[in-house]
């Protein structure tokens, strides 16, 4: 009994507290400031971001934002935010919460922000949905996102380590065509961009564009 409580709370401290210490660090890595900047800066009106993860879009924000919430399921992550929030003065309202069931009225806001979130939803169907009802209509979707790549040998790849992969890293699928989900979830591309990023290339095609819900 000692053993299986020993395993399970290695499991919970796993999850808990030193993933979100290694996704916090991981994610501040320079190179993806330019896909930072350059979607945040989109952002207009009400908005609300997805897997806010520790907050480092804040800095981003134009004065475009009327108001921000942000929300994400890891409290540890979401306490991360707030120091950071604090740190650049931005003014954000942090909710505990899943992107799958959003907490807040349909049709209530202009746009809708994930940076390499969507990877790791479990039922990204799902998460879609929520996104599109809390949109008003003519909202945006902003996102860039790592996902399939177009290249056979690299998919062989995504496709092999993935369930492996997802085990280690909080849930994060390598092999998500993010193009053709949106679409499939009732999105209209406005417009997407794809190719790689510096890095090991199963982790690095990246998404990234604007979707309105048609
Ligand atoms: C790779 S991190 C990205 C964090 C942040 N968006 C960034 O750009 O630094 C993935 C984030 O998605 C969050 N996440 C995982 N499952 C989620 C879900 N079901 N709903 C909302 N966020 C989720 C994680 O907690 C984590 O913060």
């Amino acid at each position: 009994l000692a053993d299986i409580h020993l395993k399970h709370g290695g499991v919970s401290f796993y999850r808990d507290h030193i993933l979100p210490f290694l996704i916090a660090q991981a994610m501040r890595d320079p190179e993806l400031v330019p896909y930072r900047r350059r979607t945040i800066a989109k952002a207009h009106g009400r908005v609300l971001e997805i897997g806010v993860g520790s907050g480092l879009n804040f800095p981003h924000y134009s004065s475009a934002v009327e108001s921000l919430v942000a929300l994400d399921p890891s409290a540890k992550l979401l306490t991360y935010a707030g120091r950071e929030a604090r740190r650049t003065g931005r003014a954000v309202a942090l909710i505990e919460a899943d992107v799958e069931d959003i907490p807040l009225a349909a049709a209530s806001l202009d746009c809708v922000v994930s940076t390499w979130t969507l990877c790791s939803v479990p039922r990204l169907g799902r998460a879609l949905a929520e996104i599109r009802r809390v949109l008003k209509p003519g909202g945006d979707f902003l996102f860039v996102e790592h996902g399939l790549s177009v290249d056979a040998h690299i998919q062989r790849w995504q496709r092999l380590l993935t369930p492996v992969w997802r085990r280690i890293s909080g849930g994060c699928h390598l092999d998500r065509a993010i193009d053709r989900e949106l679409m499939a979830s009732g999105f209209s591309l406005v417009d997407i961009a794809r190719g790689y990023a510096t890095g090991p290339k199963v982790a690095t095609f990246f998404y990234e564009g604007r979707a309105r819900p048609v």
